[in-house]
């Protein structure tokens, strides 16, 4: 009995699945063949870690060259549609993003499992992901960021300092463990109300808050609690759902909680107020409380500023560490390259009385600077855009209906890498693909596009900025041993960098 019923229900899975696999065939759209029960092949690729969840859509760009959109099979049967053409994304992304508002990684996060996890933009769906978007967006206007850069500087000089007395001498330097101190010692001064110290503790590597934001992000090495877990929540959502499965670490999460819910109390006891982000979420959610008619409780709110200084913190520190690392390895790789950065860099100091700490106005005018940074994040290839059509959406284009509820992932990373957009684009060319201003809002989606775009992007920009600044000023980078030649991005990577990782050499400068 018992048997006939498993066979009949995996019969009944089987034709289920069958007809699923017949989407993209009956709607007339390129697409990669699905096989019982895991889907495409690319797709299994995946799933047996052969391949990174990203370079589904790298694969998937680089075998259909011509085609606006491809279709694959997840597993059983689950349609995704990957946006391979510019003009498409632009539709998806910023025309018709009312179409496309969700990000399908929200479907797996159940909220008694990820009490703040769930109040994050990130993850948040429809109104609700609007109203919070537009509570959040003040909190990075320039005037509010021109006030963390302070700050900032202050932890770049820190840096400056660390690499002098600790890094000096070593024969290669892992920038991505460097840098994850700087940019986790910025996001914890300015998004959760602390000062970790990291950089100037005598034992770095043992400071505990550095310790629990890396137990949060995986450790920038790979980690394969951590990438499980990812992976389940996006591929099989219902299961991480249902499992009450919490998407990272809950004890990490809660002891950063707890500090950013102190910080809250503290300035709310002694009145005193701080150009962070913290203060800037707080205000703006009272401005935004006043203004609604329902309110929210002290609670509720409080509630809402942990989840939000969170997700700064989780949103911020591993790219910009990641965007810092790469910057430091095409210096390195490219020695004229670094000279032309380090004399406008130095011609800015002068400028400023041969002060270090540049203002706003100062490092966003660092333009060689800024092709640097785009170039890297260009040259990276790895980019996450995925949106759920949440309406019905007639392409024209393609002649075809996307239904709501299916999975849409925009082909950034490698329209970023197509000849069409950047010519010569394995070449680091900062000048040549980012001299041209009209290229740089069409093709460039290292920061997403349209209203879902990066939120942080300004703020990251002066992360970035200023470590640039105080590091290169002082401190030659080159190749060493451990510096790869070949740019293949680690499938297991939580941070998505490549395969042996980012290191290079630092010295002195005379
Ligand atoms: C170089 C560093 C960074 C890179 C490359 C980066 C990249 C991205 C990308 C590709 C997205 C998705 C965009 C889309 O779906 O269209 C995103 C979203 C987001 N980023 Fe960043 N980011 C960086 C730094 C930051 C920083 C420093 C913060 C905040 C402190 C931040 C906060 C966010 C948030 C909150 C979202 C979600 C926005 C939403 O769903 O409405 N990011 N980022």
């Amino acid at each position: 009995m018992i048997g006939t019923l498993v066979i009949a229900t995996v019969v009944l899975l089987y034709i289920f699945v069958q007809r699923r696999f017949r989407f993209f065939e009956k709607n007339g759209i390129p697409f990669e063949p699905g096989y019982f029960p895991f889907g495409s092949l690319i797709y299994w690729k995946m799933i047996t870690g052969q391949v990174a969840l990203f370079s589904i859509t790298k694969s998937i760009y680089e075998k259909h060259p011509n085609a606006k959109a491809v279709g694959y099979y997840g597993i059983l049967g689950k349609p995704h549609l990957v946006i391979c053409d510019l003009d498409l994304a632009k539709k998806v992304m910023v025309r018709d993003f009312d179409h496309f508002v969700d990000r399908p990684f929200a479907d797996g996060i159940h909220p008694d499992a990820n009490k703040y996890f769930c109040k994050m933009l990130t993850v948040l769906k429809g109104d609700e992901w609007k109203a919070i978007r537009n509570l959040v967006s003040p909190i990075f206007t320039s005037g509010k960021i021109k006030a963390t850069v302070p700050v900032i500087n202050q932890v770049a000089s820190e840096l400056a300092d660390y690499i002098d007395q600790r890094v000096i001498g070593e024969t290669s330097t892992d920038n991505k463990d460097i840098f994850q101190k700087y940019s986790i010692e910025v996001l914890g001064r300015l998004g959760c109300g602390v000062e970790p110290k990291i950089l100037t503790d005598n034992n770095p590597d043992k400071n505990v808050f550095y310790q629990k934001a890396l137990e949060l992000s995986g450790g920038g090495k790979p980690n394969l609690v951590t990438v499980f877990k990812f992976i389940v929540t996006l591929i099989f959502p219902t299961i991480a759902y249902y499992s009450k499965m919490s998407a990272f670490e809950p004890e990490p999460i809660n002891f950063m909680g707890a500090l950013i819910s102190n910080a809250i109390k503290d300035r709310q006891a002694t009145k005193v107020k701080k150009s962070d982000l913290i203060d800037f979420l707080k205000d703006a959610i009272k401005e935004f409380e006043q203004s609604n008619p329902n309110g929210m409780s002290e609670g509720e709110i409080t509630e809402l500023i942990i989840a939000n200084g969170l997700l700064l913190f989780f949103a911020g520190t591993d790219t910009s560490s990641s965007a810092l690392s790469i910057v430091m390895h095409f210096m390195a790789k490219n020695p004229d390259l670094q000279e032309k950065l380090y004399r406008e860099i130095k011609d800015a100091i002068e400028e400023n009385n041969g002060n270090a700490n540049l203002d706003y106005t100062t490092l966003n005018g660092l333009k060689f600077m800024g092709s640097v940074i785009k170039e890297s994040l260009r040259f990276w290839g790895f980019n996450f855009l995925d949106r759920t059509c949440t309406k019905d959406y007639h392409m024209p284009e393609l002649n075809a209906t996307i239904p709501k509820g299916m999975q849409v992932t925009v082909a950034g990373a490698s329209i970023m890498q197509d000849e069409k957009f950047f010519p010569d684009t394995q070449t680091f060319d900062p000048e040549a693909h980012f001299e041209d201003e009209s290229l740089y809002p069409a093709s460039f989606m290292a920061f997403g596009q349209g209203p879902r775009n990066c939120i942080g992007m300004r703020f990251a920009y002066m992360v970035v900025r200023a470590c640039l600044v105080h590091t290169l000023a002082n401190y030659k980078v080159e190749p060493c041993p451990k510096t790869i030649t070949d740019w293949e991005i680690d499938p297991l990577h939580p941070s998505a960098l490549p395969k042996g990782g980012l290191y290079v050499k630092y010295t002195r400068r005379e």
